[in-house]
């Protein structure tokens, strides 16, 4: 298995701990609840996304008999939504707790990181079955 890959793969669990240990923190103590957007997000965009990215890069060119179209995409795009979604759980939190000017503007900045990082996938992934 590609290093990148691993690296995906070991991510995605990374934040299936942390959102799991919100989860049981939010749970334990009720009025943490407000974090609810950040357990989601570690949970959908780091554990499930992650795992999705790493296993459908390893997977999908082999069901498709082709090579993955583009291993820059891969590189660029690992990059793109790991910091992305530490600038979500980094200033969110600060947010919440009601803050206005540059960590909303960084949260902001952090969510389009973030969705860069999923249109890549997508058109990596388009390209790579199209041919199939
Ligand atoms: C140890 C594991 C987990 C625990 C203890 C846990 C606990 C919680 C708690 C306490 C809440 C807040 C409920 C409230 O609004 O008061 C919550 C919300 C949520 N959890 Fe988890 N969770 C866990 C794992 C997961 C996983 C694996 C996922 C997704 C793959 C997930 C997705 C969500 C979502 C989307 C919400 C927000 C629901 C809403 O919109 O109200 N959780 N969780
Ligand atoms: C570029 C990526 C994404 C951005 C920037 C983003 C942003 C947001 C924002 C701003 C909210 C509203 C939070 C609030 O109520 O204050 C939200 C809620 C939510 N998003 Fe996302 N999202 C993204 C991707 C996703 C993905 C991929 C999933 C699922 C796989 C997802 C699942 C949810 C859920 C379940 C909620 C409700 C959580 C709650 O109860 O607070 N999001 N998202």
């Amino acid at each position: 298995m590609e290093k990148i890959i691993l690296w995906y793969l070991r991510m995605s669990l990374i934040y299936l701990l942390l959102g799991a240990v919100l989860g049981v923190v939010m749970f334990i103590a009720p009025e943490t609840a407000s974090y609810r957007s950040i357990h989601a997000h570690l949970n959908l965009l780091g554990f499930m996304a992650m795992m999705i990215y790493g296993v459908g890069y390893h997977i999908l060119p082999r069901f498709s008999g082709r090579m993955i179209y583009s291993n820059t995409i891969v590189r660029v795009q690992f990059w793109l939504a790991n910091i992305g979604l530490w600038g979500m759980i980094v200033f969110w939190p600060v947010v919440i707790n009601g803050a206005g000017g540059i960590p909303s503007a960084m949260l902001s900045i952090s969510g389009v990181v973030e969705s860069l990082a999923i249109l890549l996938f997508v058109y990596n992934i388009m390209k790579t079955i199209k041919a199939a």
